[in-house]
């Protein structure tokens, strides 16, 4: 959620500051800014183009900061976006996150006279870094001083016109990493902008405090304790931060699937021992062997790929699983037995706040968290205890589709995994052997994507629409609704197919389509009776299927290849991604970019 980038070194920082916001700018895309050595600052509402259209001449400096912002107080404004200065236009500020002590803060400082320009949390975090800097010119002790005030979550970076060659960073909260190029130093709140650049990057941790000159770095915690941080690799290719001429990210990394599916399962099957190997867990192999109860959490998408974990989980290895919400689980009160009990932690961007807190409370019952993410190195990866990486490479488009395929084909292998750990090998060995066809099945279901896309155009003006599903589809549907939602703007519900008779079949009539999940699975008839009730009251009804299972009455069908009950959610949901897709396509909409939204949720 918003997004920030920072520059010091021997070339012009403002190229890379907006090239950088633009990589950045799915993070967060209602206003930007940067402020510029010798230069000073500029800032615009909109987009990332808006303010590069706004850079004078003649606008640069070797050292600068820059951000994109996802409104949280303050109206997505010119004089809400970043960055935030002092009273005395000194410091300069960008900030990732909510200090929630800026009422108080802003109005000591009101009282004091000081006329704020903005609306903003940040800009009081600038006016107490300004303060402090009066007192004592040393932007790295000013900025130390000032974190030691504020509650919250904060990735920050900041500059102050004294002292031109040097921006401090600090995090508490808010994701940030340095990279370490041949021609300065790079700040990022995500690696994206760093892959053209460098490879090499520290990520910094809560209560780390860096200053960056053109030719030397140092990470401290706030009192100025000097650390060692190791200095990473990330192994992400530059292709994949790129579109590769599809006309939208949300299309490229839907195509990718296939691939994704292959890393994710790489090195992880045997097929020989018909055995999973999921070296993350190694360390904790033991204390998984004996669990009685697993909770799992995450947001969003992520949610919904932990309802199909849940039921992966139980019907395959039979250990009782629940699935909550990371923002309700979090203030909960934990009442497992945390011997016998781990949280499984669900989340593409690692950041996810609601769901990373969860983690810590977890820990704090003293329970075994493990984490089922994809950004190698963020915070819920370093704060679980253990955990296995989806390896689906950066997702761009703000609404989760690779991911999301990475995170159920994760669960599929856990489940495999934790049976094999109780059990031995041999008993899902259908399942693996299908495991391994699932790349074939989803090329299959993406080649046929004109003919989702003419359902999907035929249906492009819908203003509501229906997802349902039972047992393993169940999550699905709402998945698919989710997508439908964020990307079309249509309003979408979901339902277990066997709910509809209890309230919602009254909302159905010519107009409102319904997309029903029915592959030949355990309960394909039950559904199937449940989708006749619907077209009984004359809903129209575009129906998802494996091949060979079309109802005789369908007009409108896609159909999947059949494969095991557990692995058809992974194919079900590439149609209802793509259906998404064309539906947004035809009503024009911003696709990447959703209106209201962000990636990475890094705030509560
Ligand atoms: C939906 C979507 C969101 C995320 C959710 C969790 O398409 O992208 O619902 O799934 O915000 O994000 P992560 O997985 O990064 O924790």
């Amino acid at each position: 959620m918003c997004g920030i980038v920072g520059y010091i070194g021997s070339r012009d920082a403002t190229p890379f500051l907006l090239e950088g916001l633009r990589a950045l700018e799915y993070r967060g895309y209602d206003s930007a800014g940067l402020f510029v050595s010798g230069s000073g600052a500029q800032k615009r509402a909109g987009k990332v183009s808006v303010l590069e259209e706004s850079i004078p001449e003649g606008f640069q400096g070797n050292a600068g900061i820059a951000h994109t912002r996802w409104a949280t107080h303050g109206a997505p404004t010119e004089n809400n976006a970043h960055p935030h200065t002092d009273d005395t236009e000194t410091v300069w500020l960008v900030h990732n996150g909510i200090i929630e002590n800026y009422r108080e803060i802003r109005e000591m400082f009101e009282t004091e006279g000081i006329v704020f320009r903005s609306e903003t949390d940040t800009e009081t975090l600038a006016q107490l870094i300004g303060r402090k800097y009066r007192d004592t010119p040393i932007l790295e002790q000013a900025v130390a001083d000032a974190l030691k005030e504020v509650r919250g979550a904060y990735g920050i970076a900041v500059m102050a016109i004294n002292e031109p060659e040097k921006i401090v960073v600090a995090r508490h909260g808010s994701p940030l990493l340095i990279g370490i190029g041949d021609d300065g130093y790079y700040v990022a709140s995500d690696a994206t902008p760093l892959l053209t650049h460098t490879r090499n990057v520290i990520y910094l941790d809560d209560g780390e405090l860096a200053v960056l000159t053109t030719d030397s770095y140092k990470v401290t915690s706030l009192t100025h304790a000097l650390l060692n941080k190791e200095v990473q690799n990330i192994d992400w290719d530059v292709e994949s931060v790129q579109k590769k001429g599809y006309e939208h990210f949300m299309l490229k990394e839907i195509m990718e699937v296939p691939e994704v599916i292959e890393n994710s399962l790489r090195g992880r099957i045997d097929l020989e021992a018909m055995s999973i190997h999921l070296g993350g867990l190694r360390d904790v192999e033991e204390r998984l062997k004996n669990i009685e109860r697993i909770i799992i959490t995450g947001c969003g998408s992520a949610y919904y790929a932990g309802l199909t974990g849940e039921l992966l989980i139980e019907e395959l290895v039979g250990i009782p699983v629940e699935t909550e919400i990371a923002s309700e689980l979090r203030y909960r009160r934990f009442t497992a037995d945390p011997e016998k009990t781990i949280l499984v932690a669900v989340s593409q961007s690692g950041e996810t706040a609601d769901t990373l807190e969860a983690v810590r409370e977890a820990r704090k019952h003293g329970m075994l968290a493990l984490g089922i993410v994809n950004a190698v190195g963020s915070s819920i990866a370093r704060e679980t205890d253990a955990g296995v990486y989806n390896h689906a490479g950066p997702e761009i488009g703000v609404a989760s589709t690779k991911a999301f395929v990475s995170q159920l084909t994760v669960f599929v292998l856990l489940a495999i995994y934790l049976k094999q750990l109780r059990d031995g090998t041999g008993t899902h060995n259908e399942v693996i052997r299908e495991l391994t066809r699932l790349p074939d099945y989803a090329r299959r279901i993406l080649s046929a994507s004109e003919n989702i896309s003419e359902i999907a155009a035929a249906h492009a003006g819908m203003r509501d629409a229906l997802f349902v599903g039972r047992k393993f589809q169940y999550p699905i549907a709402y998945e698919g609704a989710l997508k439908l939602k964020e990307v079309s703007y249509v309003h979408a519900e979901a339902y277990g197919a066997g709910e509809m008779k209890h309230g919602p079949l009254a909302l159905i009539d010519s107009e409102f389509p319904t997309i029903a999940l029915m592959p030949l699975d355990s309960v394909y008839e039950k559904t199937l009776s449940n989708v006749e009730e619907i077209r009984a009251r004359s809903g129209k009804v575009i129906v998802i299927t494996t091949e060979g299972s079309e109802p005789a009455w369908t007009t409108e069908c896609i159909t999947i290849p059949q494969t095991h009950e557990a692995l058809l959610p992974i194919l079900t949901t590439l149609p209802l991604q793509l259906f998404a897709y064309y539906a947004a396509l035809q009503r024009g909409l911003p696709i990447d970019m959703p209106r209201n939204l962000a990636k990475s949720v890094t705030v509560e």
